[in-house]
Protein backbone atom coordinates (compact mmCIF):
# COMPACT_ATOMS: atom_id res chain seq x y z
CA UNK A 1 0.00 0.00 0.00
CA UNK A 2 1.66 3.37 -0.96
CA UNK A 3 0.67 6.37 0.00
CA UNK A 4 1.36 9.25 -2.57
CA UNK A 5 0.39 13.27 -1.09
CA UNK A 6 0.06 16.30 -3.15
CA UNK A 7 0.11 19.60 -2.06
CA UNK A 8 1.40 23.22 -3.23
CA UNK A 9 -0.09 27.10 -3.89
CA UNK A 10 -3.86 27.32 -4.87
CA UNK A 11 -3.80 26.37 -8.96
CA UNK A 12 -0.36 25.07 -9.23
CA UNK A 13 -2.79 22.14 -10.47
CA UNK A 14 -2.87 19.49 -7.28
CA UNK A 15 -6.00 18.57 -8.22
CA UNK A 16 -5.16 17.58 -11.91
CA UNK A 17 -1.94 16.27 -10.99
CA UNK A 18 -3.51 14.18 -8.11
CA UNK A 19 -5.47 12.11 -10.30
CA UNK A 20 -2.75 11.29 -13.25
CA UNK A 21 -0.80 9.66 -10.15
CA UNK A 22 -4.41 7.93 -9.21
CA UNK A 23 -4.70 6.60 -12.69
CA UNK A 24 -1.04 5.83 -13.08
CA UNK A 25 -0.88 3.74 -9.62
CA UNK A 26 -4.24 2.81 -9.73
CA UNK A 27 -4.85 4.39 -6.27
CA UNK A 28 -7.62 5.93 -5.14
CA UNK A 29 -8.24 9.95 -5.36
CA UNK A 30 -8.65 11.68 -1.98
CA UNK A 31 -10.18 15.15 -2.21
CA UNK A 32 -9.34 16.32 1.04
CA UNK A 33 -11.11 19.53 0.85
CA UNK A 34 -13.88 17.97 0.46
CA UNK A 35 -13.50 15.35 3.98
CA UNK A 36 -12.70 19.08 5.67
CA UNK A 37 -15.95 20.03 4.98
CA UNK A 38 -17.77 16.77 5.03
CA UNK A 39 -16.46 15.70 8.41
CA UNK A 40 -16.01 19.29 9.62
CA UNK A 41 -12.30 18.87 10.41
CA UNK A 42 -11.85 23.05 11.17
CA UNK A 43 -12.42 25.14 14.12
CA UNK A 44 -13.68 28.06 12.48
CA UNK A 45 -14.65 30.07 9.27
CA UNK A 46 -12.63 33.10 8.69
CA UNK A 47 -15.43 35.16 7.34
CA UNK A 48 -12.48 37.92 5.56
CA UNK A 49 -10.99 35.45 3.64
CA UNK A 50 -13.93 32.72 3.24
CA UNK A 51 -12.11 29.88 3.93
CA UNK A 52 -12.23 27.33 7.15
CA UNK A 53 -9.65 27.43 9.76
CA UNK A 54 -8.89 23.73 9.65
CA UNK A 55 -7.80 22.22 12.60
CA UNK A 56 -4.73 20.04 11.61
CA UNK A 57 -4.47 17.88 14.35
CA UNK A 58 -8.18 16.63 13.85
CA UNK A 59 -7.09 16.29 10.38
CA UNK A 60 -4.02 14.57 10.65
CA UNK A 61 -5.61 12.34 13.03
CA UNK A 62 -8.38 11.54 10.27
CA UNK A 63 -6.09 10.87 7.79
CA UNK A 64 -3.75 8.75 9.70
CA UNK A 65 -7.12 6.62 10.45
CA UNK A 66 -8.13 6.83 6.73
CA UNK A 67 -4.24 5.55 5.75
CA UNK A 68 -4.08 2.61 8.33
CA UNK A 69 -7.48 1.49 7.15
CA UNK A 70 -6.97 1.79 3.67
CA UNK A 71 -6.03 -1.28 1.75
CA UNK A 72 -5.56 0.21 -1.46
CA UNK A 73 -3.01 2.56 -2.71
CA UNK A 74 -4.15 6.33 -1.84
CA UNK A 75 -3.32 10.11 -3.90
CA UNK A 76 -4.11 12.63 -0.91
CA UNK A 77 -5.18 16.38 -2.34
CA UNK A 78 -4.64 19.04 -0.87
CA UNK A 79 -2.20 22.25 0.79
CA UNK A 80 -2.82 20.61 4.15
CA UNK A 81 -1.51 17.31 3.23
CA UNK A 82 2.67 17.84 4.29
CA UNK A 83 1.28 18.70 7.65
CA UNK A 84 1.16 14.66 7.90
CA UNK A 85 3.67 13.24 9.31
CA UNK A 86 6.12 12.10 6.96
CA UNK A 87 5.99 8.09 8.19
CA UNK A 88 2.85 7.87 7.18
CA UNK A 89 4.02 9.21 3.43
CA UNK A 90 5.70 7.33 0.73
CA UNK A 91 5.97 10.75 -1.52
CA UNK A 92 5.08 14.28 -0.98
CA UNK A 93 4.56 15.80 -4.68
CA UNK A 94 4.86 19.68 -4.50
CA UNK A 95 3.39 21.53 -7.24
CA UNK A 96 4.77 24.46 -8.66
CA UNK A 97 3.54 27.05 -11.61
CA UNK A 98 5.46 29.97 -13.46
CA UNK A 99 3.90 33.32 -11.65
CA UNK A 100 2.99 34.47 -15.05
CA UNK A 101 0.24 31.52 -15.86
CA UNK A 102 -0.61 31.47 -11.75
CA UNK A 103 -1.63 34.57 -12.15
CA UNK A 104 -3.68 33.69 -15.05
CA UNK A 105 -5.25 30.40 -13.77
CA UNK A 106 -5.97 32.61 -10.57
CA UNK A 107 -8.05 35.26 -12.23
CA UNK A 108 -9.73 32.50 -14.38
CA UNK A 109 -11.27 31.29 -10.69
CA UNK A 110 -12.46 34.84 -10.19
CA UNK A 111 -10.64 35.52 -7.17
CA UNK A 112 -10.53 38.80 -5.24
CA UNK A 113 -7.40 41.40 -6.12
CA UNK A 114 -6.10 39.91 -2.40
CA UNK A 115 -6.98 36.55 -2.96
CA UNK A 116 -5.15 36.63 -6.17
CA UNK A 117 -2.33 38.11 -4.28
CA UNK A 118 -1.84 36.18 -1.40
CA UNK A 119 -1.15 32.97 -3.31
CA UNK A 120 1.27 34.37 -5.45
CA UNK A 121 2.75 35.46 -2.69
CA UNK A 122 2.56 31.92 -0.76
CA UNK A 123 4.11 30.46 -4.62
CA UNK A 124 7.00 32.91 -4.45
CA UNK A 125 7.89 32.18 -0.95
CA UNK A 126 7.32 28.35 -1.36
CA UNK A 127 5.24 27.76 1.36
CA UNK A 128 4.16 24.23 0.58
CA UNK A 129 7.63 23.05 -0.37
CA UNK A 130 9.90 24.44 2.71
CA UNK A 131 7.34 23.23 5.18
CA UNK A 132 7.41 19.93 3.60
CA UNK A 133 10.83 19.61 3.58
CA UNK A 134 10.92 20.75 7.13
CA UNK A 135 8.53 18.02 7.91
CA UNK A 136 11.17 15.77 6.53
CA UNK A 137 9.16 14.33 3.79
CA UNK A 138 10.31 12.89 0.38
CA UNK A 139 10.04 15.50 -1.92
CA UNK A 140 9.09 15.42 -5.74
CA UNK A 141 8.34 18.84 -7.20
CA UNK A 142 6.10 19.03 -10.58
CA UNK A 143 6.01 22.00 -12.38
CA UNK A 144 2.97 22.39 -14.13
CA UNK A 145 2.84 25.56 -16.04
CA UNK A 146 3.52 23.92 -19.83
CA UNK A 147 1.52 20.75 -18.82
CA UNK A 148 2.54 17.64 -16.82
CA UNK A 149 5.34 15.16 -17.55
CA UNK A 150 4.92 12.41 -14.74
N1 LIG B 1 -0.41 21.20 -16.60
C1 LIG B 1 -1.36 22.11 -16.80
N2 LIG B 1 -1.40 22.79 -17.95
C2 LIG B 1 -2.34 23.72 -18.14
N3 LIG B 1 -3.28 24.07 -17.25
C3 LIG B 1 -3.26 23.42 -16.09
C4 LIG B 1 -2.30 22.43 -15.79
N4 LIG B 1 -2.52 21.96 -14.55
C5 LIG B 1 -3.57 22.65 -14.11
N5 LIG B 1 -4.03 23.52 -15.04
C6 LIG B 1 -5.17 24.43 -14.89
O1 LIG B 1 -4.94 25.27 -13.78
C7 LIG B 1 -6.11 25.40 -12.99
C8 LIG B 1 -5.83 24.91 -11.60
O2 LIG B 1 -5.51 23.53 -11.62
P1 LIG B 1 -5.88 22.60 -10.40
O3 LIG B 1 -5.35 21.23 -10.73
O4 LIG B 1 -7.32 22.70 -10.08
O5 LIG B 1 -5.00 23.27 -9.25
P2 LIG B 1 -5.12 23.19 -7.66
O6 LIG B 1 -5.81 21.89 -7.35
O7 LIG B 1 -3.69 23.22 -7.19
O8 LIG B 1 -5.87 24.40 -7.21
C9 LIG B 1 -7.19 24.61 -13.71
O9 LIG B 1 -7.94 25.51 -14.47
C10 LIG B 1 -6.43 23.65 -14.58
O10 LIG B 1 -7.15 23.32 -15.72
MG1 LIG C 1 -7.55 21.46 -6.24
Amino acid sequence: MKVFIVTGSVCTGKTTLAKLIAKKHHAIYINVNELIKEYKLYSNYDKKFKSYIVDSKKLNKFLIRLIKNSRNNLVLDSHLTHYLPSKYVDLCYVTKCELKELKKRLMKRRYSKEKVRENLDAEILDVCLVEALENKHKVKVIDTTKGINL
